[in-house]
């Protein structure tokens, strides 16, 4: 049976990839509720009917938008966010109101109207590992986030815990490990490299490059979703990722081997403060208990489509590429 979901944050780079996968995979309609920030862009939901998807510029901290569309929805699924570290830590402030308020504003909502909520988290929450840690996160990790942006979404994980545990709220979450593909930011690692060596910039790596992310790809974190969203069970955390490590210094080396520039042509530059060192993420109780399996397993192949997409798709990304540089610099990166 076909199901009414609100989809907030579904105009910016996962969010538009999931309604894109739901509309392809399901019969449900979405409403996006978006406040269209500097993130978000109308034109990442071109192609969708309007049958199927409908799009309402908001804030998820506005709770008069808010109760009227949850109202309306069989189920929320919870992507709106200030997403940026380094944003976090030059001003953490809309980090606190979107993040914490916006999630509380809707908890709130769905208590009300009785609704299945999904929350989108991040691995960041648990923190960071030792390079050479045997371990990697998992479901019962605890949580112990480094910046502003990590412990507003670990703030929120616990209030949707909390939502579950003391209002019985039909709830979910998910925490997911670094995403690549189309429409990311250009303030978000892979596509500033893309960009600038588009520009004729050198790659610039924060400290010693040596951090490392775990990097899946976005389509795959959508299957990821919905399988959660339909078969996950309420009040259960699913840790989302595919295997796929590697340092900062490994990606900008293919990525100028995959642009054809040699391996050594890029810049270190100034560290990120509390700059974690390592993510990686243990996925079994999502394969195991759910039977998800990533489809994008080959990271080079999926890189390189990626950056074929930032050298066909520059209206989308150099209208904010001058400012994004411009902070950057101001920052010594
Ligand atoms: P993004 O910054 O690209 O997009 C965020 C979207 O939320 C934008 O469309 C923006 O306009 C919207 N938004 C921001 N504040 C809002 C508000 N107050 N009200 C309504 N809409 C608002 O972020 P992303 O990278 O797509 O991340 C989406 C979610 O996934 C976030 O919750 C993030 O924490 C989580 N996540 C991201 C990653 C990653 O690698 N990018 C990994 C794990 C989890
Ligand atoms: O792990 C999930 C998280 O991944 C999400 O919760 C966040 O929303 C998402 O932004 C991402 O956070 P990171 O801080 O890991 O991503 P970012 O793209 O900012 O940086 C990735 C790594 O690359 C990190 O170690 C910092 C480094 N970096 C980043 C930039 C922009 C550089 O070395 N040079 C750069 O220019």
């Amino acid at each position: 049976m076909s199901r009414h979901l609100l989809v907030t944050g579904g105009a910016g780079f996962i969010g538009s990839h999931f309604v894109h996968h739901v509309v392809e995979h399901t019969d449900d309609t979405v409403t996006v509720l978006d406040k269209l920030t500097y993130a978000g862009d109308e034109a990442f939901l071109d192609g969708l009917s309007d049958s199927r998807v409908s799009l309402v510029v908001g804030d998820v901290a506005d709770a008069g938008i808010v109760e009227d569309l949850v109202a309306k929805s069989d189920a929320i699924v919870h992507f709106a966010a200030e997403s940026h570290n380094d944003n976090s830590l030059s001003d953490p402030s809309p980090f606190l109101r979107t993040n914490l308020i916006g999630t509380f504003t809707l908890l709130e909502a769905a208590r009300r109207h009785e609704k299945r909520f999904h929350h989108i988290s991040t691995d960041e929450v648990y923190g960071d590992l030792e390079l050479d840690d045997p371990e990697r996160f998992s479901e019962t990790t605890a949580y112990n986030p480094s910046s502003p942006y990590s412990a507003t979404k670990a703030g929120s994980d616990m209030l949707v815990r909390a939502w579950v545990r003391s209002f019985g709220v039909q709830a979910t979450l998910s925490n997911c490990s670094n995403n690549y593909g189309p429409r990311q930011h250009v303030e978000k690692f892979i596509p500033r490299q893309i960009t600038n060596l588009i520009d004729g910039i050198r790659p610039r790596l924060y400290g010693a490059g040596q951090n490392v992310r775990d990097w899946i790809h976005v389509d795959d974190h959508s299957s990821a979703v919905l399988k959660v969203l339909d078969e996950g069970r309420i009040g259960e955390t699913y840790l989302i990722g595919a295997d796929g490590e590697k340092s900062n210094r490994e990606v900008v080396e293919l990525i100028l081997e995959q642009m054809g520039r040699q391996k050594g042509d890029f810049d270190l530059v100034t560290d990120r403060p509390g700059h974690d060192l390592r993510y990686a993420i243990d996925p079994s109780r999502l394969r195991e208990e759910l039977g998800w399996e990533p489809r994008f397993r080959d990271f080079e192949s999926g890189l390189a489509a990626t950056i074929q997409w930032y050298r066909d798709h520059e209206r989308f990304w150099r209208p904010q590429k001058a400012a994004v540089e411009a902070k950057y610099a101001a920052a010594g990166q």
